[in-house]
C-alpha cells in the first residue's frame, strides 16, 4: 500500500474558520489523507482565509508567492485556497497565482473530495457556488478519534445585516440555521470524543431560529437543550449583535449554570450618527440598555466587544463618544480595528478618515481599552473561579486551562487530568493570563 498523503492547512480568520478547517481535513481524510506537521511536508496546502480586513487578504498572496519554491521542488504538491478570500476573489487568486490549483468558497466544503479527484488529474477546479444541499449533513465527522476538551460547533452561519463596512454577508451568504436535532447529535459525538466545553458559533449567533420538534428554536432554548446533554460541563456562544440580544438568552445567563459568564456584544462605534452610517440599526443608548438588563440577570458577566475606529466621517467628537461609551461599559477584553475599506461595500464609496489620525484614535483607544482589561483580571484576584485543564503548563506540575470567564489560567501543582473542571483560588494577574491554585 502507498504510503498516506499528507495535508497541511493554515487557517486564518475567525473560529468558524477554524471549524471549517477540520470539516475539509475529515472530508479529505475520506481520501486517504492524513495531517502534516508542516507545508515543507505536505502533499496539499489549503490556506483557510479571512477577508474582513485588506491586510487578511493581501497577506494571502504573499503566503501563495512563498509555496512557488516547495511547487517548483514537488510538482505533485497541490495548492488549494478556502475561506472568505476564496468566495470573494476566487477568479482573481486562479489568475494571480497560477501555481493555485483548486479555489472552494465557504459553502461548497462538501464538494473537497471530487475537487481532489479533478486537480490529481491535472485539472483547475474553482467552486464558489451557494448550494442548496445542507453541506453540514455531508461533512458529517467520520469515527470518532479523541479529542482535546474545548470544540466549536457551527450552529448559523451568514448574515443578512450588512453592516456598511462588512464583507461577510457576501462571503458567507445569507444567515442560515442549523436544525436542532443535528446540532443536538453533533454535540453528543463531542462530548463521547472528550469534550467538556463548546462554543457555539455563528456570524450571528443569536439570531439562531433553527428547527426543532415542536417549531424554531431561539438560541436560548437550544443552550437549554444542549444543557441536559451529560458530560457537557460549559457552554459558550459567539458572535452577538445586540439587536438580537432576546430576553430568554439574557434570562439563561442568570439561570443555565452551564452557560459561561462571558458575552462578546461587539458595538462598533458609541456614536449615534457613526452607527446610522455603518447600518448597525441600534443606538450607544439602546446597545447600554441591553448590557444594563444582562449584568441584571448575570451581574459577573464578563463583556468582550469589537470596535472599528475611523470609520469615513468619524469626527474626533464621534471617537470621544466611543471612548465615552467604552468608560461606562467597562470591558474585560475587546478587539479594536482601524477601519479597512472593502471593494463593494457602501463604506468604500464615502469621504475616508486621515490614515494618521485614525492610527493616533486607535492607540488612545487601545490605552483605554487594556487598562479596563487591566483592572478586570485584577479584580480576579483571590476569587474562586472553575477552571477548564487544557494542557500541561511549562513550569513542572503546572497546568494551564481556562476561567468561567475565558481568563488564561495557570494553576500550579497540579495534579489533575486534562479536561478536568477544576476549582481555583487565583493568586496574581500578569499581562495575559492569571495564576492560581487548586482549591481541595
Ligand atoms: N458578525 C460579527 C463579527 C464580524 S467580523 C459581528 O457582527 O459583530 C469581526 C469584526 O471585524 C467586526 O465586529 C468588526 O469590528 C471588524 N470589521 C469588520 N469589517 C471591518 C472593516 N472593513 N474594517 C475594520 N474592521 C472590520
Ligand atoms: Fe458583518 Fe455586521 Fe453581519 Fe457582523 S452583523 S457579520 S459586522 S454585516
Ligand atoms: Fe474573516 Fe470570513 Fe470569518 S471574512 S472573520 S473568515 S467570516
Amino acid at each position: 500500500m502507498s504510503a498516506p498523503k499528507k495535508l497541511f492547512i493554515k487557517t486564518y480568520g475567525c473560529q468558524m474558520n477554524v471549524y471549517d478547517s477540520e470539516r475539509m481535513a475529515e472530508a479529505l481524510g475520506e481520501k486517504g489523507y492524513v495531517e502534516a506537521k508542516t507545508a515543507d511536508d505536505a502533499d496539499m496546502i489549503l490556506l483557510n482565509t479571512c477577508h474582513i480586513r485588506e491586510k487578511a487578504a493581501e497577506k494571502i498572496y504573499s503566503e501563495l508567492g512563498r509555496f512557488k519554491g516547495l511547487k517548483a521542488a514537488k510538482p505533485d504538491l497541490k495548492i488549494g485556497v478556502a475561506g472568505c478570500v476564496a468566495q470573494a476573489e476566487g477568479q482573481e487568486i486562479m489568475r494571480r497565482q497560477p501555481m493555485v490549483d483548486l479555489v472552494v468558497g465557504p459553502q461548497s466544503y462538501h464538494r473537497l473530495p471530487e475537487m481532489e479527484t479533478k486537480i490529481r488529474q491535472g485539472e483547475k477546479a474553482l467552486d464558489t457556488d451557494f448550494p442548496e444541499e445542507d453541506k453540514f449533513e455531508k461533512l458529517k465527522s467520520r469515527p470518532k478519534a479523541k479529542r482535546g476538551p474545548t470544540a466549536f460547533l457551527t450552529v448559523q452561519e451568514g448574515c443578512d445585516k450588512f453592516c456598511a463596512f462588512c464583507v461577510v454577508p457576501y462571503t458567507r451568504g445569507a444567515e442560515v440555521s442549523r436544525p436542532a436535532d443535528r446540532i443536538l447529535t453533533e454535540a453528543r459525538d463531542l462530548v463521547e470524543r472528550g469534550v467538556r466545553e463548546i462554543t457555539l458559533l455563528g456570524q450571528n449567533v443569536n439570531a439562531y431560529h433553527g428547527a426543532g420538534e415542536n417549531g424554531d428554536l431561539t438560541l436560548a432554548q437550544l443552550i437549554w437543550q444542549l444543557d441536559k446533554v451529560d458530560g457537557l460541563e460549559r457552554i459558550r456562544f459567539t458572535t452577538s449583535h445586540p439587536n438580537d440580544m432576546m430576553d430568554d438568552l439574557i434570562e439563561a445567563h442568570g439561570t443555565c449554570t452551564k452557560l459561561m459568564p462571558y458575552l462578546h456584544l461587539p458595538v462598533q462605534s458609541g456614536s449615534d450618527k457613526i452607527l446610522k452610517r455603518m447600518n448597525r440599526s441600534h443606538t450607544a443608548e439602546s446597545y447600554l440598555r441591553v448590557v444594563e438588563k444582562i449584568r441584571a440577570a448575570r451581574p459577573d458577566i464578563l463583556l468582550s466587544g469589537d470596535f472599528i475606529v475611523g470609520f469615513p466621517e468619524e469626527t474626533e467628537a464621534d471617537f470621544q463618544a466611543t471612548l465615552d461609551l467604552i468608560a461606562e461599559v467597562k470591558y474585560g477584553t475587546a478587539y479594536s480595528f482601524k477601519y479597512s475599506t472593502r471593494p463593494g461595500t457602501p463604506a468604500a464609496e464615502r469621504p475616508q478618515v486621515d490614515d494618521a489620525e485614525a492610527s493616533e484614535r486607535l492607540q488612545r483607544l487601545q490605552a483605554l481599552l487594556s487598562r479596563q482589561q487591566r483592572e478586570i483580571q485584577e479584580s480576579m484576584v483571590g476569587r474562586e473561579v472553575g477552571v477548564l485543564l487544557e494542557k500541561p503548563g511549562r513550569l513542572s506540575g503546572q497546568m494551564v486551562g481556562k476561567s468561567d470567564y475565558l481568563h488564561s489560567v495557570h494553576v500550579s501543582d497540579c495534579n489533575r487530568e486534562v479536561g478536568d473542571l477544576a476549582r481555583v483560588r487565583i493568586m496574581a494577574s500578569s499581562t495575559n493570563s492569571l495564576a492560581g491554585e487548586l482549591i481541595r
